[in-house]
């Protein structure tokens, strides 16, 4: 009796410990698939610069610079003049020798991989290089012979991305400088690449054409390219991008999402009024007088309601609230305590 105790409770164990392990197996099974599988496809990075160093002669260009890209991306690669970014666009591509260091495009090692990584990247590196005296179609023509698998569908396909029908018979050399750089756009987006990297492409770029690359480069994120776009002036590209790296003397002094960078913006108001000297009693520390008629406060939305509140019961006239939003160099500077782009 007590036998076929001990041994159904050895049975009842066997299961029960059989029961874990399946639901522990299948708990793993779930994580491996999260993180390999559906993080791999849905968050799929596209670019990965990892402690990339250069040296041109003793002079040391890049000091460990890292940042990532991943699909759909718009990275504003922002720096000053001579701070390193043509430098790591170029090694990026290939054009100038990594000291040390590793970069991957689409999970390969650019070193040993070279032919098949760069194969999906499309770039515009200094002006595009075109026949002026050539329509730009025939240019395009020109560049397609360039690839194995590029045929007229692909051209008539990068006209239309880039917005450049009704113009693309017509000569080079009657086309303004933002569509020479369209048409630069499309000439390497011929191969169908899932990285697009453009080297200062907003240079000499009228309001206009800064506004239509705008418009372009959300349309090709929106279809899943990573994009790196470069600058020296980060207020031309927040309004193009989700995420920023920037970059200062060979080394990446920030990288932050767009979003975590304007959590920063505090609520400033300006207030137009009859007499600003007569305001400052109700000024905190933060509060600035700007001139005669104009204040300039920091204050949360309900708090501003009570604040103006407060004013006109003092008699003071409020003629205009108006809400300022810090630039992102603003919110920038902010969030590294201080810290200036140079
Ligand atoms: N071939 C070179 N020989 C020596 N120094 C160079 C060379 N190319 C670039 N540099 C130096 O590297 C630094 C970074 O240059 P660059 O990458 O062109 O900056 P950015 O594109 O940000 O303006 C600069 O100080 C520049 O003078
Ligand atoms: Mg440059």
């Amino acid at each position: 009796m007590s036998k076929l105790k001990v041994d159904s409770l050895s049975v009842f164990n066997i299961i029960e410990f059989y029961h874990k392990f399946c639901r522990t197996l299948l708990l793993a099974f779930f994580i491996y698939f999260y993180y390999y599988v559906i993080r791999k496809a849905v968050i799929m990075s596209v670019l990965k610069v990892d402690k990339l160093c250069k040296k041109i002669g003793k002079k040391q260009i890049l000091k460990n610079v890292s940042f990532e890209i991943n699909k759909g991306d718009i990275l504003a690669f922002i720096g000053p003049n001579g701070a390193g970014k043509t430098t790591t666009i170029k090694c990026i591509l290939g054009l100038q020798k990594i000291t040390k260091g590793h970069i991957y495009i689409n999970d390969l090692d650019i070193e040993k991989n070279f032919c098949d990584a760069i194969s999906k990247v499309g770039s515009l590196v200094e002006s595009p290089d075109v026949y002026t005296y050539l329509s730009g179609f025939e240019n395009l023509k020109i560049e397609a012979r360039m690839y194995k698998n590029v045929c007229l569908d692909d051209i008539y396909r990068v006209v239309e991305l880039v917005g450049l029908e009704n113009r693309i018979y017509d000569k080079v050399s009657k086309y303004s400088l933002g569509m020479r750089q369209r048409l630069g756009i499309a000439s390497s987006l011929l191969n169908n690449p899932n990285l697009l990297i453009l080297d200062e492409p907003t240079n000499g770029l009228d309001p206009e054409g800064i506004k239509d690359l705008r418009v372009l480069l959300k349309r090709l994120a929106k279809s899943g390219v990573a994009i790196l776009i470069s600058s020296h002036n980060l207020s031309e590209l927040e309004s193009f991008c989700n995420r920023v790296a920037i970059i200062s003397r060979g080394e990446i002094i920030d990288e932050s999402t767009i979003k975590e960078i304007k959590e920063m913006d505090e609520n400033k108001y300006i207030l137009k009024v009859n007499d600003a000297y007569l305001c400052k009693q109700f000024l905190n520390s933060n509060d600035l007088i700007l001139n005669k008629t104009h204040i300039e406060v920091i204050k949360d939305e309900n708090d501003i309601a009570l604040f103006i509140k407060e004013l006109v019961l003092n008699n003071i006239s409020v003629y205009e609230v108006v809400k300022e939003n810090m630039t992102l160099e603003e919110a920038f500077i902010k969030k590294s305590g201080g810290k200036k782009i140079a």
